[in-house]
Protein backbone atom coordinates (compact mmCIF):
# COMPACT_ATOMS: atom_id res chain seq x y z
CA UNK A 1 0.00 0.00 0.00
CA UNK A 2 1.66 3.55 -1.05
CA UNK A 3 3.16 5.85 2.03
CA UNK A 4 0.38 8.45 3.41
CA UNK A 5 2.59 11.49 4.16
CA UNK A 6 2.21 14.39 6.10
CA UNK A 7 4.02 17.89 6.06
CA UNK A 8 4.11 20.08 9.30
CA UNK A 9 5.32 23.44 8.76
CA UNK A 10 4.15 24.57 4.66
CA UNK A 11 6.41 27.93 4.37
CA UNK A 12 8.67 27.66 1.27
CA UNK A 13 10.52 24.32 1.96
CA UNK A 14 7.25 22.71 3.78
CA UNK A 15 4.96 23.94 0.44
CA UNK A 16 7.30 22.48 -1.97
CA UNK A 17 8.04 19.37 -0.43
CA UNK A 18 4.11 18.78 0.23
CA UNK A 19 3.32 19.56 -3.52
CA UNK A 20 6.55 17.62 -4.68
CA UNK A 21 5.62 14.84 -2.74
CA UNK A 22 2.00 14.72 -4.48
CA UNK A 23 3.17 14.72 -7.52
CA UNK A 24 5.37 11.46 -6.59
CA UNK A 25 1.98 10.13 -6.35
CA UNK A 26 1.72 10.23 -2.61
CA UNK A 27 -1.38 11.10 -0.71
CA UNK A 28 -0.49 14.25 1.32
CA UNK A 29 -1.68 16.25 4.40
CA UNK A 30 -0.38 20.01 4.40
CA UNK A 31 -0.45 21.15 8.00
CA UNK A 32 0.01 24.56 9.60
CA UNK A 33 -0.66 27.21 12.53
CA UNK A 34 -1.58 29.74 10.22
CA UNK A 35 -4.75 29.75 9.01
CA UNK A 36 -4.47 32.87 6.83
CA UNK A 37 -1.83 30.75 4.74
CA UNK A 38 -3.58 27.11 5.01
CA UNK A 39 -6.63 28.81 3.61
CA UNK A 40 -4.63 30.62 0.56
CA UNK A 41 -2.67 26.71 -0.01
CA UNK A 42 -6.52 24.98 -0.08
CA UNK A 43 -7.28 27.68 -3.03
CA UNK A 44 -4.50 26.76 -4.77
CA UNK A 45 -2.58 30.37 -4.17
CA UNK A 46 1.29 30.53 -3.46
CA UNK A 47 1.39 32.25 -0.50
CA UNK A 48 5.49 33.39 -1.56
CA UNK A 49 7.00 33.51 -5.79
CA UNK A 50 8.44 30.29 -6.69
CA UNK A 51 8.95 30.13 -10.49
CA UNK A 52 6.83 26.41 -11.01
CA UNK A 53 5.36 25.64 -7.45
CA UNK A 54 2.29 27.80 -8.37
CA UNK A 55 0.99 25.48 -11.31
CA UNK A 56 2.55 22.31 -9.74
CA UNK A 57 0.48 23.65 -6.44
CA UNK A 58 -3.22 23.74 -8.37
CA UNK A 59 -2.85 20.99 -10.45
CA UNK A 60 -1.84 18.57 -7.59
CA UNK A 61 -4.79 19.83 -4.94
CA UNK A 62 -6.67 19.09 -8.38
CA UNK A 63 -5.32 15.56 -8.20
CA UNK A 64 -7.29 14.94 -4.99
CA UNK A 65 -4.35 14.08 -3.48
CA UNK A 66 -3.19 17.23 -1.81
CA UNK A 67 -4.91 19.08 0.89
CA UNK A 68 -3.99 21.35 3.56
CA UNK A 69 -5.08 22.11 7.59
CA UNK A 70 -4.98 23.83 10.40
CA UNK A 71 -6.11 20.64 12.04
CA UNK A 72 -3.36 18.57 13.29
CA UNK A 73 -5.20 15.25 14.18
CA UNK A 74 -5.49 15.25 10.35
CA UNK A 75 -1.96 13.38 10.42
CA UNK A 76 -3.69 10.78 11.98
CA UNK A 77 -3.66 8.61 9.03
CA UNK A 78 -0.14 9.47 7.80
CA UNK A 79 2.80 6.95 8.11
CA UNK A 80 5.68 9.32 7.72
CA UNK A 81 5.56 13.06 9.08
CA UNK A 82 7.89 15.37 7.23
CA UNK A 83 8.90 18.59 9.87
CA UNK A 84 9.23 21.37 7.93
CA UNK A 85 9.03 24.44 10.06
CA UNK A 86 11.42 27.77 10.28
CA UNK A 87 14.26 27.78 12.61
CA UNK A 88 15.12 31.24 12.34
CA UNK A 89 17.59 33.22 14.38
CA UNK A 90 17.38 33.70 18.13
CA UNK A 91 16.10 37.00 18.81
CA UNK A 92 18.79 37.46 21.91
CA UNK A 93 21.82 35.49 19.84
CA UNK A 94 23.29 33.80 17.12
CA UNK A 95 21.54 30.65 17.95
CA UNK A 96 18.84 29.01 15.92
CA UNK A 97 15.11 29.57 17.71
CA UNK A 98 14.05 25.83 17.70
CA UNK A 99 10.75 26.64 19.61
CA UNK A 100 8.95 25.50 15.95
CA UNK A 101 10.69 22.63 16.01
CA UNK A 102 9.78 21.61 19.22
CA UNK A 103 5.80 22.76 19.15
CA UNK A 104 5.45 20.44 15.67
CA UNK A 105 7.07 17.43 17.51
CA UNK A 106 4.89 18.07 19.98
CA UNK A 107 1.75 18.68 18.37
CA UNK A 108 1.58 15.34 16.46
CA UNK A 109 2.73 13.12 18.74
CA UNK A 110 -0.47 12.40 20.11
CA UNK A 111 -2.01 11.49 16.72
CA UNK A 112 1.08 9.26 15.61
CA UNK A 113 0.38 5.76 14.55
CA UNK A 114 2.11 2.95 15.40
CA UNK A 115 5.24 2.53 13.81
CA UNK A 116 5.44 5.70 11.95
CA UNK A 117 8.32 8.01 11.02
CA UNK A 118 8.49 11.65 11.95
CA UNK A 119 11.44 12.82 9.50
CA UNK A 120 13.10 16.46 10.39
CA UNK A 121 13.74 18.22 7.40
CA UNK A 122 14.48 21.96 8.99
CA UNK A 123 17.91 23.10 9.59
CA UNK A 124 18.46 22.55 13.16
CA UNK A 125 21.80 22.58 15.35
CA UNK A 126 23.76 19.25 15.74
CA UNK A 127 22.10 16.95 18.67
CA UNK A 128 18.06 18.52 18.00
CA UNK A 129 17.74 15.19 16.48
CA UNK A 130 18.66 13.03 19.43
CA UNK A 131 16.86 15.40 21.87
CA UNK A 132 13.56 15.13 19.72
CA UNK A 133 14.29 11.08 19.49
CA UNK A 134 14.60 10.80 22.97
CA UNK A 135 11.44 13.63 23.52
CA UNK A 136 9.53 11.34 20.88
CA UNK A 137 10.69 7.64 23.12
CA UNK A 138 8.43 9.06 26.01
CA UNK A 139 5.26 10.79 23.90
CA UNK A 140 5.02 8.49 21.54
CA UNK A 141 7.31 5.19 22.09
CA UNK A 142 5.90 3.62 19.01
CA UNK A 143 6.94 6.09 16.89
CA UNK A 144 10.83 6.49 15.13
CA UNK A 145 12.70 9.83 14.02
CA UNK A 146 14.90 10.54 11.21
CA UNK A 147 16.28 13.65 9.70
CA UNK A 148 16.63 14.66 6.02
CA UNK A 149 18.29 18.08 5.86
CA UNK A 150 17.22 19.93 2.51
CA UNK A 151 19.30 21.65 0.15
CA UNK A 152 16.67 23.44 -1.93
CA UNK A 153 17.27 26.88 -3.22
CA UNK A 154 14.96 29.32 -3.91
CA UNK A 155 14.23 29.88 -7.67
CA UNK A 156 15.19 26.22 -8.39
CA UNK A 157 12.96 24.25 -5.27
CA UNK A 158 11.02 21.84 -7.51
CA UNK A 159 14.00 20.71 -9.58
CA UNK A 160 15.63 20.66 -6.26
CA UNK A 161 13.29 18.89 -4.56
CA UNK A 162 12.29 16.40 -7.68
CA UNK A 163 15.98 16.07 -8.84
CA UNK A 164 18.43 16.82 -6.09
CA UNK A 165 22.15 16.42 -6.33
CA UNK A 166 21.93 13.95 -3.65
CA UNK A 167 19.62 12.77 -0.82
CA UNK A 168 21.05 12.48 2.96
CA UNK A 169 19.17 10.62 5.54
CA UNK A 170 20.49 10.64 8.96
CA UNK A 171 18.88 7.45 10.85
CA UNK A 172 18.96 5.36 14.03
CA UNK A 173 18.02 1.79 12.35
CA UNK A 174 17.63 0.07 9.54
CA UNK A 175 13.53 0.18 9.30
CA UNK A 176 13.86 4.08 9.15
CA UNK A 177 16.02 3.80 5.90
CA UNK A 178 13.54 1.62 4.46
CA UNK A 179 10.37 4.02 4.73
CA UNK A 180 12.97 6.84 3.52
CA UNK A 181 14.01 4.64 0.66
CA UNK A 182 10.67 3.75 -0.54
CA UNK A 183 9.31 7.52 0.16
CA UNK A 184 12.33 8.72 -2.28
CA UNK A 185 12.06 5.57 -4.93
CA UNK A 186 11.39 7.35 -7.90
CA UNK A 187 14.44 9.87 -6.97
CA UNK A 188 16.31 7.31 -6.56
CA UNK A 189 15.71 5.89 -9.80
CA UNK A 190 16.63 8.67 -11.47
CA UNK A 191 20.38 7.70 -9.96
CA UNK A 192 20.22 10.06 -7.40
CA UNK A 193 23.46 9.80 -4.73
CA UNK A 194 22.15 7.66 -1.36
CA UNK A 195 23.94 8.92 1.71
CA UNK A 196 22.77 7.06 4.89
CA UNK A 197 24.43 9.05 7.97
CA UNK A 198 23.39 9.03 12.02
CA UNK A 199 21.91 11.42 12.85
CA UNK A 200 24.50 14.05 13.84
CA UNK A 201 26.29 13.54 10.65
CA UNK A 202 23.03 14.00 8.74
CA UNK A 203 22.21 17.57 10.60
CA UNK A 204 26.18 18.52 9.92
CA UNK A 205 25.79 17.87 6.43
CA UNK A 206 23.37 20.99 5.36
CA UNK A 207 25.25 23.27 7.85
CA UNK A 208 28.44 22.25 6.67
CA UNK A 209 27.41 22.95 2.88
CA UNK A 210 25.74 26.27 3.83
CA UNK A 211 28.94 27.37 5.56
CA UNK A 212 30.90 26.20 2.84
CA UNK A 213 29.01 28.40 0.07
CA UNK A 214 28.86 31.22 2.24
CA UNK A 215 32.79 30.87 2.29
CA UNK A 216 33.35 30.85 -1.46
CA UNK A 217 31.14 34.08 -1.25
CA UNK A 218 33.02 35.48 1.34
CA UNK A 219 36.41 34.40 -0.40
CA UNK A 220 36.00 36.20 -3.72
CA UNK A 221 34.28 39.10 -1.85
CA UNK A 222 37.80 39.22 0.13
CA UNK A 223 39.55 39.15 -3.19
CA UNK A 224 37.56 42.28 -4.38
CA UNK A 225 38.53 44.29 -1.71
CA UNK A 226 42.33 43.20 -2.77
CA UNK A 227 41.55 44.02 -6.06
CA UNK A 228 40.47 47.62 -5.47
CA UNK A 229 43.12 48.32 -3.19
CA UNK A 230 45.66 46.57 -6.19
CA UNK A 231 44.03 48.07 -8.93
CA UNK A 232 43.42 44.52 -9.89
CA UNK A 233 39.49 43.01 -11.84
CA UNK A 234 37.80 40.77 -9.32
CA UNK A 235 35.92 39.03 -12.33
CA UNK A 236 38.91 38.17 -14.65
CA UNK A 237 40.31 36.91 -11.23
CA UNK A 238 37.60 34.32 -10.55
CA UNK A 239 37.35 33.85 -13.81
CA UNK A 240 40.89 31.97 -13.99
CA UNK A 241 40.73 30.79 -10.71
CA UNK A 242 37.34 28.88 -11.45
CA UNK A 243 38.70 26.87 -14.54
CA UNK A 244 41.10 24.81 -11.71
CA UNK A 245 38.54 22.11 -11.00
CA UNK A 246 39.25 21.79 -7.76
CA UNK A 247 37.86 25.44 -7.45
CA UNK A 248 35.13 25.10 -9.75
CA UNK A 249 33.63 28.79 -11.03
CA UNK A 250 30.46 28.64 -9.10
CA UNK A 251 29.59 30.35 -6.60
CA UNK A 252 32.56 32.87 -7.09
CA UNK A 253 30.04 35.98 -8.10
CA UNK A 254 31.70 38.79 -6.51
CA UNK A 255 29.34 41.47 -5.26
CA UNK A 256 27.32 42.87 -2.58
CA UNK A 257 27.19 39.17 -0.81
CA UNK A 258 24.67 36.89 0.18
CA UNK A 259 21.39 37.07 2.13
CA UNK A 260 18.11 35.08 2.51
CA UNK A 261 16.86 33.15 4.70
CA UNK A 262 19.58 30.26 4.85
CA UNK A 263 23.46 31.45 5.05
CA UNK A 264 23.55 34.20 7.16
CA UNK A 265 21.58 32.68 10.21
CA UNK A 266 22.83 29.09 9.25
CA UNK A 267 26.67 30.08 9.97
CA UNK A 268 25.53 32.22 12.43
CA UNK A 269 23.77 29.14 14.76
CA UNK A 270 26.63 26.61 13.89
CA UNK A 271 29.34 28.91 15.22
CA UNK A 272 26.89 29.54 18.15
CA UNK A 273 26.16 25.76 18.56
CA UNK A 274 30.10 24.82 17.99
CA UNK A 275 31.15 27.10 20.81
CA UNK A 276 28.45 25.05 23.20
CA UNK A 277 29.98 21.99 22.02
CA UNK A 278 33.68 22.97 22.99
CA UNK A 279 34.43 23.85 19.41
CA UNK A 280 34.66 27.04 19.18
CA UNK A 281 37.96 27.71 17.61
CA UNK A 282 37.20 25.41 14.18
CA UNK A 283 34.85 27.69 13.23
CA UNK A 284 36.14 30.91 14.54
CA UNK A 285 36.47 31.79 10.59
CA UNK A 286 33.18 31.90 9.85
CA UNK A 287 33.16 35.35 12.07
CA UNK A 288 35.41 36.52 9.62
CA UNK A 289 32.69 35.37 6.53
CA UNK A 290 30.03 36.91 8.30
CA UNK A 291 32.13 39.83 8.21
CA UNK A 292 33.74 40.05 5.08
CA UNK A 293 29.96 39.99 3.95
CA UNK A 294 28.28 42.16 5.93
CA UNK A 295 31.26 45.03 4.71
CA UNK A 296 30.38 43.85 0.96
CA UNK A 297 27.44 46.37 1.59
CA UNK A 298 29.07 48.80 3.30
CA UNK A 299 31.72 49.30 0.82
CA UNK A 300 28.93 50.60 -1.71
CA UNK A 301 27.64 52.55 0.49
CA UNK A 302 31.12 54.42 1.10
CA UNK A 303 31.33 53.86 -2.73
CA UNK A 304 28.07 56.36 -3.00
CA UNK A 305 29.41 59.01 -0.54
CA UNK A 306 32.76 59.22 -1.78
CA UNK A 307 31.41 60.00 -5.43
CA UNK A 308 28.03 61.94 -4.47
CA UNK A 309 28.86 63.43 -0.97
CA UNK A 310 29.00 62.79 2.86
CA UNK A 311 25.88 64.49 2.99
CA UNK A 312 23.41 62.62 1.04
CA UNK A 313 20.43 64.54 1.79
CA UNK A 314 19.89 66.05 -1.40
CA UNK A 315 20.71 63.33 -3.20
CA UNK A 316 18.00 60.96 -5.61
CA UNK A 317 19.19 57.46 -5.57
CA UNK A 318 17.42 54.42 -7.57
CA UNK A 319 17.71 51.27 -5.99
CA UNK A 320 17.25 47.99 -8.71
CA UNK A 321 16.44 45.38 -6.59
CA UNK A 322 14.97 44.77 -3.41
CA UNK A 323 15.45 40.66 -3.03
CA UNK A 324 18.41 38.82 -1.87
CA UNK A 325 18.39 37.10 -4.71
CA UNK A 326 16.24 37.16 -8.60
CA UNK A 327 13.50 35.16 -9.30
CA UNK A 328 12.35 34.99 -5.35
CA UNK A 329 10.02 37.43 -3.60
CA UNK A 330 12.07 36.60 -0.67
CA UNK A 331 14.00 39.76 1.34
CA UNK A 332 14.87 38.33 4.09
CA UNK A 333 18.53 39.53 5.29
CA UNK A 334 18.44 40.80 1.78
CA UNK A 335 21.42 42.90 1.32
CA UNK A 336 19.84 45.13 -1.47
CA UNK A 337 17.55 46.33 0.87
CA UNK A 338 19.67 46.67 3.96
CA UNK A 339 21.56 48.50 1.79
CA UNK A 340 18.83 50.81 0.33
CA UNK A 341 17.53 51.34 4.08
CA UNK A 342 21.01 52.62 5.31
CA UNK A 343 20.65 55.10 2.71
CA UNK A 344 17.43 56.21 3.28
CA UNK A 345 18.69 56.18 7.12
CA UNK A 346 21.80 58.88 6.12
CA UNK A 347 19.22 60.77 4.54
CA UNK A 348 19.33 60.17 0.72
CA UNK A 349 16.06 60.40 -1.07
CA UNK A 350 15.43 56.22 -1.87
CA UNK A 351 13.39 54.59 -4.56
CA UNK A 352 13.44 51.18 -4.61
CA UNK A 353 12.41 49.25 -7.78
CA UNK A 354 11.59 44.81 -7.98
CA UNK A 355 10.09 42.79 -9.90
CA UNK A 356 8.63 40.99 -7.43
CA UNK A 357 9.43 41.92 -4.18
CA UNK A 358 8.31 45.40 -3.49
CA UNK A 359 5.19 44.40 -1.20
CA UNK A 360 7.26 42.08 0.78
CA UNK A 361 10.01 44.94 1.06
CA UNK A 362 7.23 47.43 1.91
CA UNK A 363 5.86 45.23 4.96
CA UNK A 364 9.67 45.34 6.01
CA UNK A 365 10.69 49.11 5.15
CA UNK A 366 7.26 50.75 5.02
CA UNK A 367 9.15 54.47 5.25
CA UNK A 368 11.31 53.03 2.05
CA UNK A 369 9.87 54.13 -1.68
CA UNK A 370 9.06 52.22 -4.11
CA UNK A 371 8.34 52.10 -7.90
CA UNK A 372 7.06 49.37 -10.33
CA UNK A 373 7.99 50.75 -12.81
CA UNK A 374 12.01 50.98 -13.58
CA UNK A 375 11.57 54.03 -15.54
CA UNK A 376 9.97 56.39 -13.34
CA UNK A 377 12.22 54.08 -10.41
CA UNK A 378 15.38 56.16 -12.09
CA UNK A 379 13.50 59.84 -12.85
CA UNK A 380 16.11 62.11 -11.51
CA UNK A 381 18.12 59.83 -9.64
CA UNK A 382 21.89 61.09 -9.08
CA UNK A 383 22.92 57.93 -8.95
CA UNK A 384 21.54 53.99 -9.79
CA UNK A 385 22.62 50.88 -7.75
CA UNK A 386 22.26 47.94 -9.33
CA UNK A 387 21.75 45.66 -6.63
CA UNK A 388 19.97 42.37 -7.52
CA UNK A 389 21.00 40.77 -10.86
CA UNK A 390 17.27 39.82 -12.66
CA UNK A 391 17.70 39.78 -15.93
CA UNK A 392 14.95 42.36 -16.88
CA UNK A 393 17.98 45.10 -15.57
CA UNK A 394 20.40 43.04 -18.01
CA UNK A 395 18.14 44.24 -21.06
CA UNK A 396 17.69 47.73 -20.00
CA UNK A 397 18.98 50.31 -22.88
CA UNK A 398 21.43 52.63 -21.25
CA UNK A 399 20.66 55.36 -23.58
CA UNK A 400 16.82 55.74 -22.81
CA UNK A 401 17.81 55.11 -18.87
CA UNK A 402 20.44 58.36 -19.81
CA UNK A 403 17.62 60.73 -20.91
CA UNK A 404 15.80 59.65 -17.38
CA UNK A 405 18.73 60.64 -14.93
CA UNK A 406 19.41 63.73 -13.71
CA UNK A 407 23.37 62.07 -13.39
CA UNK A 408 24.55 58.82 -15.54
CA UNK A 409 26.49 57.14 -12.45
CA UNK A 410 25.87 53.69 -11.89
CA UNK A 411 26.92 51.70 -9.31
CA UNK A 412 26.86 47.70 -10.41
CA UNK A 413 26.79 45.89 -6.99
CA UNK A 414 26.41 42.20 -8.60
CA UNK A 415 29.17 42.92 -11.18
CA UNK A 416 26.54 41.42 -13.98
CA UNK A 417 25.93 44.55 -16.20
CA UNK A 418 27.97 44.99 -19.47
CA UNK A 419 30.09 47.56 -18.33
CA UNK A 420 31.25 48.82 -22.13
CA UNK A 421 27.33 49.11 -23.36
CA UNK A 422 26.62 51.41 -20.05
CA UNK A 423 30.26 53.18 -20.50
CA UNK A 424 29.43 53.32 -24.28
CA UNK A 425 26.38 55.62 -23.74
CA UNK A 426 28.14 58.21 -21.62
CA UNK A 427 27.31 56.42 -17.68
CA UNK A 428 29.96 56.56 -15.21
CA UNK A 429 30.11 52.85 -14.17
CA UNK A 430 31.81 51.37 -10.76
CA UNK A 431 31.79 48.13 -10.46
CA UNK A 432 32.71 46.36 -6.79
CA UNK A 433 36.17 44.64 -6.95
CA UNK A 434 36.86 46.52 -10.21
CA UNK A 435 39.52 49.38 -10.63
CA UNK A 436 39.80 50.30 -14.53
C1 LIG B 1 20.94 28.39 0.00
C2 LIG B 1 21.68 27.13 -0.45
O1 LIG B 1 22.24 27.34 -1.75
C3 LIG B 1 20.73 25.95 -0.44
O2 LIG B 1 21.42 24.77 -0.82
C4 LIG B 1 20.16 25.82 0.95
O3 LIG B 1 19.31 24.73 1.06
C5 LIG B 1 19.45 27.09 1.35
O4 LIG B 1 20.35 28.17 1.27
P1 LIG B 1 19.29 30.11 -1.18
O5 LIG B 1 19.17 30.81 0.15
O6 LIG B 1 18.07 29.90 -2.00
O7 LIG B 1 19.96 28.69 -0.99
O8 LIG B 1 20.29 31.02 -2.04
P2 LIG B 1 21.65 30.83 -2.85
O9 LIG B 1 21.36 30.60 -4.27
O10 LIG B 1 22.56 29.90 -2.17
O11 LIG B 1 22.25 32.31 -2.72
C6 LIG B 1 22.53 32.85 -1.43
C7 LIG B 1 23.04 34.26 -1.53
O12 LIG B 1 24.37 34.29 -2.03
C8 LIG B 1 22.23 35.21 -2.42
O13 LIG B 1 22.06 36.44 -1.73
C9 LIG B 1 23.11 35.38 -3.64
O14 LIG B 1 22.91 36.62 -4.27
C10 LIG B 1 24.49 35.28 -3.04
N1 LIG B 1 25.52 34.82 -3.98
C11 LIG B 1 25.45 33.58 -4.55
C12 LIG B 1 26.61 35.65 -4.27
O15 LIG B 1 26.70 36.78 -3.77
N2 LIG B 1 27.58 35.20 -5.13
C13 LIG B 1 27.52 33.97 -5.70
O16 LIG B 1 28.45 33.64 -6.46
C14 LIG B 1 26.43 33.14 -5.40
Amino acid sequence: MTLKLSVVGTGYLGATHAACMSSLGFTVIGVDTDAQKIAQLSRGELPFYEPGLDTLLVSEIKTGRLTFTTDFSAVADADVHFICVGTPQSKDGLAADLTYVKASVAAIAPYLKNGSLVVGKSTVPVGTAQMLRDQLAISAPHADLAWNPEFLREGFAVEDTLTPNRLVVGVANDRAETILKEVYAPVIALGTPWIRADLPTAELVKVAANSFLATKISFINAMAEVCEAAGGDVTVLAKAIGYDPRIGNRFLQAGIGFGGGCLPKDIRAFMARAEELGAKQALEFLREIDQINLRARQRVIDVVRADLSEDLTKYRIAVLGATFKPDSDDVRDSPALDIAAQLHAAGAKVIVHDPKGIEPARKRFPTLAFEEDVRVAVKDADAILHLTEWKEYRELDPAAIGQLVKSKFLIDGRNMLDRDKWRNAGWRVHALGRTD
